[in-house]
């Protein structure tokens, strides 16, 4: 048997599905591009007939992409294949995709039929379709539950009236692997005519089963996998194409392989998580932001020592640069060593435990230590000591409060105190700092600046005062905005000779 899987990709079609991700054509045309890139090898670009929307973006793809198979959805119904067909008319390679509920309660409940009926129904819809395009692919809506006989005859009735790939989905997310896998396998045994059309699997994640009954389901006879890019689909999703691949990939002694470029995969997940307004969820597999991120201590010594301790992928292979080290109040100074040297910055052994110990500060206060963190620790312990610091900062300000600092600096190896009001807390504190300095200075700029994300977040500070008509520049970051601000105040201050 055939060991290449066909990498069907529906992030256009179910993908879109999911309220609130919704993609103008423009969009639908930069995925599709991208996912020619991936090297997927079937695009399921929409439902024509479902909008005007759908209609054109099938027709604009169709035009734009080459590689790919270009697929449209419809229901067995003779006007959506018709539509569909008219769809695809620009298509170089074109495929529609049919078909029909054929559990039980679709039969009852959806479409209020009967088995022989819906039989017909799906002989009738393959047969048309096939008048238009000779790729037809026919799917048997809710297999997942469907009794394995009643699907064995539909399918061989379907491959009969000519459709070229059968796909039987698990529409509800039902089938536990194993079950998945049986039905898969009972179709491969009991189908007479399967030899002539390509199994598909097509999974959702309700139990969070999908990628495993999409594996099973290959390694039961199916050669071609359904996935949208990060799992997005109805519900809680379909199979995510990452996913699959990488475990096709990982899992070398299964000897099979996808036509995907997997150093595209990280770059297509950004893309569509943007473009649909969907966060990946950050423990995600493979496309998380934490999937090659390493955090405690003993992970990170494992991981520095050698990657394969603690990693099965290599980041690369999925188009991330690196694994990250993220250092938390756990890690260690051979990791902080590490990561500073990565950023350029070489300490001696007495350097970095001072840096060591104001990082252990840091990190006690913010969660991630990122590299812009890093390199605000490093770059001030390069500097060497300022000639006037803040000792200690008390604010008082709030809701029916009249703002005030008290405010202590050291000057040259003194200490002074003073206290001022303001119109908020950093205008008192500033105030308070002028006062102390005896200065005439007068703020020509202020910038505060978020350095990531979160509340938990450093804040960057830069000012720019003038003295005499020059003017001096000062920085500081701090996860207290208010004590940045006035570090930056004083380190401009201090520039003045
Ligand atoms: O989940 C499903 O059954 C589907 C079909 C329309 C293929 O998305
Ligand atoms: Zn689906």
């Amino acid at each position: 048997m055939d060991n290449k899987i066909q990498i069907f990709d529906t992030t256009l079609r179910d993908g879109e599905q999911v309220p609130g991700c919704q993609l103008n054509t423009i969009e639908k045309i930069e995925v599709a591009r991208q996912l020619e890139k991936l090297g997927v090898d079937i695009i399921e670009a929409g439902f024509p007939v479902s909008s005007p929307g759908d209609f054109n973006s099938v027709v604009e793809i169709s035009k734009t992409v080459e590689k790919p198979v270009i697929c449209a959805l419809t229901r067995a119904v003779e006007k959506d294949i018709e539509v569909a067909a008219d769809a695809l008319k620009f298509a170089k390679k074109k495929r529609i995709h049919t078909g029909i509920g054929t559990s039980e309660f679709h039969i009852k409940n959806k479409l209020n039929s009967n088995p022989e009926d819906i039989l017909k129904r799906a002989v009738s819809a393959v047969k048309l379709a096939r008048k238009f395009v000779d790729d037809v692919e026919f799917y048997a809506e809710d297999a997942g539950r469907t009794e394995n006989e009643y699907l064995a005859r539909v399918i061989e009735a379907v491959i009969k009236a000519g459709a070229t790939v059968v796909n039987i989905p698990d529409t509800t997310g039902y089938c536990l692997p194993g079950e998945y896998g049986e039905k898969i396998a009972f179709l491969v045994n009991n189908v007479p005519n399967i030899d002539k059309a390509v199994i598909s699997t097509h999974c959702h994640n309700d139990l969070g089963m999908a990628t495993a009954n999409s594996i099973s389901g290959i390694l039961n006879g199916a050669r071609q996998v359904e996935v949208t890019v990060n799992g997005i689909g109805e519900r809680a999703g379909n199979t995510s194409l990452e996913e699959v691949v990488m475990a096709i990939k990982s899992h070398h002694s299964l000897n099979y392989e996808t036509g995907i470029d997997s150093r595209q995969i990280m770059r297509t997940s950004k893309l569509v998580s943007t473009l649909m307004r969907m966060p990946v969820q950050p423990n995600k597999a493979i496309v998380g932001r934490n999937a090659f991120a390493h955090s405690s201590g003993i992970h990170q010594d494992g991981v520095l020592k050698d990657r394969q301790n603690y990693e099965i992928i290599d980041p690369a292979e999925v188009g991330v640069k690196e694994s990250a080290i993220v250092l938390t109040a756990r890690s260690g100074r051979a990791a902080l060593k590490h990561r500073l040297q990565i950023l350029g910055y070489e300490f001696e052994n007495e350097e970095i435990e001072d840096v060591y110990n104001r990082f252990l500060d840091l990190a006690d206060r913010k969660k991630d230590i990122g590299d812009e963190d890093l390199e605000i620790l490093a770059g001030r312990e390069k500097k060497g000591k300022p000639p006037i610091e803040l000792v200690s900062l008390q604010v008082m300000c709030g809701k029916s409060t009249i703002p005030t600092a008290t405010v202590q600096v050291s000057f040259k190896g003194d200490v002074f105190t003073e206290t001022a009001s303001g119109n908020g807390p950093i205008d008192a504190s500033f105030t308070a700092v002028k006062n102390l300095v005896k200065r005439r200075v007068r703020l020509e700029e202020f910038l505060i600046q978020a350095i990531t994300r979160g509340s938990d977040d450093l804040g960057k500070v830069h000012v720019q005062i003038e003295h005499k008509g020059d003017n001096y520049y000062g920085f500081s970051a701090h996860t207290d905005i208010v004590t940045a601000s006035v570090e930056a105040f004083i380190d401009a201050i201090g520039k003045i000779t």
